[in-house]
């Protein structure tokens, strides 16, 4: 039988009750202390829930906080990156008592899950912005919502009792334990995941399928929580990740999951972050190419690259590292530094805002940098914004 890799700690996490003491929970849910979660939060108790953030059972409390903030590791040593808390402002921080036990309410009315408060503390917003994130700079958008936050945190374990709806996501949503049940009747042993907030360009086929020469087979787990919003909406980027897996890809190498988080944009803790998820879905192997999980010029090309080297041993995943691939007109394929002789004046380089005003304007980028077939989904999915 198909050995699948270990969850990260140890064991897949599973906070989620079975569907027979639901609906009792829930009506006890419905006389607790309410907790106003934001959909930040309602995507990390699912992800808590569903054991794609194993082995957290629950928002962080103090000790895995400053470990994951200063060491990288949570308090036990495990590999860890960026701090999953849950918080309130000092005020409502006063209404609830050690040991009490909170409903966990959505914006939209709905209780998520249910919370044992064993510790309140404050965060140090200062330490882990420039921690998490490199910079203390309110122009970085994870920063940003950092400091927009309350100030203090709330830890404890937490249960599952509604997912969120993913609406017309829903067919592409699986839990781990689902996708570690697909990979075995795939009979796929090794995986490599690929985390995404972008539409599949050149570049990103390219350095999928060079990953894919090397496994069985490819998942393809685009980020569909909350972006920033110059992103490209998660609807349209959906649309464009079928076209081309329609059009370009082998069916039996590739599925297509969603991967129901909140982007950081926290650079190389991101990076360890995104591989320990993959690794809990069952990947074996995760890419990280140039500045994966960046925004602007706050991390270098290959810094993510570098600081997930160290922990790659103990997640017990293969990275592939990939150079900035490019297409070259002279070798007339795709390329990088590595595989490319020629001057930069043959490479095809376009920026995101370059991208997306030819888009805006109903224009396809060059066929050397998009797939013809995602550039009319997206020329389209512009139109409607
Ligand atoms: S991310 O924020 O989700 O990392 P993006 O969707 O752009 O952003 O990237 C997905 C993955 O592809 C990341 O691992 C990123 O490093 C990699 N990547 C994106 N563009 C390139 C490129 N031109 N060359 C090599 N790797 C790339």
């Amino acid at each position: 039988m198909t050995q699948l890799i270990a969850a990260h700690g140890g064991e897949l996490v599973n906070r989620e009750l079975p569907a027979n003491e639901r609906e009792q929970a829930l009506k006890e849910a419905a006389d607790l202390k309410v907790l106003e979660v934001n959909d930040w939060e309602v995507s990390d108790i699912e992800l808590i829930g569903i054991g794609g953030f194993s082995p957290l059972t629950g928002f962080m409390g103090k000790e895995d906080y400053e470990n994951v903030v200063r060491q990288t590791r949570l308090a036990d040593g495990t590999v860890w990156s960026i701090p999953i808390t849950l918080s309130v402002t000092t005020e409502e921080a006063d209404k609830y008592s050690i040991g009490e036990t909170v409903a966990l309410k959505g914006a939209d009315g709905v209780i998520y899950g249910t919370l044992t408060v064993e510790e309140k503390y404050e965060a140090d917003k200062q330490v882990e912005a420039q921690n998490v994130y490199g910079t203390t700079d309110d122009g970085h958008p994870g920063v940003k919502k950092l400091f927009e936050r309350g100030d203090v945190y709330i830890g404890g374990p937490i249960t599952l009792l509604n997912r969120p709806d993913h609406g017309e996501f829903e067919k592409f949503y699986m839990d781990p334990a689902e996708t570690r049940q697909m990979f075995k009747d795939l009979g796929w042993k090794t995986i490599v995941g690929f985390q995404t907030r972008n539409p599949v360009h050149r570049a990103h086929e390219h350095i999928q399928k060079t990953a894919l020469e090397a496994v069985d087979g490819l998942l393809l787990n685009p980020l569909v929580g909350e972006t920033k919003s110059d992103d490209i909406p998660a609807d349209v980027r959906m649309e464009s990740y079928q076209v081309i897996l329609d059009n370009y890809y082998v069916d039996e190498r590739v599925r297509l999951v969603i991967y129901p988080a909140a982007m950081r944009y926290a650079g190389p803790k991101e990076a360890i972050l995104h591989a320990i998820v993959r690794k809990n879905f069952g990947c074996t192997h995760f890419i990280v190419g140039r500045d994966h999980a960046g925004v602007g010029d706050y991390y270098g090309t290959y810094d993510a690259q570098r600081f997930i080297e160290q922990f790659e041993d103990e997640l017990g995943m293969t990275i592939f590292k990939f150079e900035h691939a490019f297409y070259c007109t002279v070798c007339e394929n795709m390329a990088s530094a590595k595989t490319c002789p020629h001057d930069k004046e043959n490479h095809v380089h376009l920026s995101g805002t370059k991208v997306r005003e030819l888009l805006r304007n109903g224009e396809r980028p060059p066929k050397e940098f998009s797939r013809p077939e995602v550039a009319d989904v997206l020329i389209k999915g512009m139109k409607q914004v």
